[in-house]
């Protein structure tokens, strides 16, 4: 059974501002960076759950450094599904196993990828995308996108057609996993309630589970629902536009940002491709 937490209500009216601009360009140092640093506060509620502060960074080396995504359990080795893993890479095999013990056939585990936190989701998509939408199998949704405002952004397929890595071939979705209001770490199932459940239904909206859950101000984000949107650089107030899973719920401006994947045999790697989407928090 996940752990419960108390819930803090949003600070009224705030949201993830932009600092003044200065260089364009990010290095591997500050990319890593992405991952650790934030507001104090915020920060402790997240660490306090997932420990990411004893993490050692991967080597970096002349092939591009370790690409794998690796599980992070830490204080929850004896809860999650994947505790006896933690710091083990992430194997496609483990998340079908587990998606085989759920009603709705979908998985999903934090783990850390080059030093940022990261979320991985698997999703029947191969076998259900063939099913009436209103059976209520989950599967990936391809989805227009709107911003904080409204705003239409654009339709997942817009930037899944230029690069086909971004859409989830392998059942498997991986995302940044620093929320976009405050930037903690949101998780699978690290509390239980009915937005994490083992429930599922179309759209991208808020009814239904699976979702995945940031403790600080209850922000969902549903990982079956892929869309294009459009967020800041927080160093340099650059816009840009992502492809990434939908916000549900919450104080959350947008969702978060998809990490496309490779598969290595069985092992998910991530590829460094598009660290751009994933400046909105310093
Ligand atoms: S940081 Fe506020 S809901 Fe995630």
């Amino acid at each position: 059974m996940s752990r419960e937490y108390d819930l803090k209500p949003a600070p009224s009216g705030e949201q993830p501002s932009a600092k003044p601009a200065g260089d364009s360009l990010i290095n591997r140092r500050q990319f890593l960076s992405y991952g650790f640093n934030t507001a104090t506060g915020v920060l402790a509620a997240s660490l306090g759950v997932l420990g990411f502060a004893s993490l050692l960074l991967p080597p970096s080396t002349s092939t591009g450094g370790d690409l794998a995504a690796k599980y992070w359990a830490k204080g929850r080795e004896d809860e999650a599904w994947y505790g006896a893993m933690h710091e083990q890479v992430m194997k496609k095999s483990d998340f079908v196993a587990e998606a085989a013990k759920s009603s709705t056939g979908t998985s999903g585990a934090a783990g850390v990828w080059n030093g940022v936190p990261i979320v991985v989701t698997y999703v029947h998509h191969s076998k259900n995308a063939g099913t009436p939408l209103s059976n209520g199998k989950a599967r990936f949704q391809f989805m227009d996108g709107y911003d904080g405002t409204g705003k239409y952004v654009g339709h997942f397929d817009d930037l899944a057609d230029a690069d086909p890595r971004l859409a989830p071939s392998e059942d498997l979705v991986m995302i940044f996993a620093r929320c976009t209001h405050l930037c903690c770490i949101p998780g699978w199932q690290l509390v239980s309630n009915s937005f994490t459940e083992d429930t599922w239904t179309p759209g991208g909206g808020d009814d239904g589970g699976t979702k995945l859950f940031c403790i600080c101000h209850s922000s969902r984000f549903d990982p079956t629902a892929l869309e294009m949107n459009t967020n800041t650089n927080r160093s340099n107030g650059a816009k840009f536009k992502y492809a990434g899973i939908r916000r549900a719920g919450g104080p959350a401006p947008v969702g978060l940002p998809i990490i496309p994947i490779a598969m290595n045999g069985d092992i998910i790697e991530g590829l460094p491709d598009y660290v751009d989407w994933y400046t909105y928090c310093d």
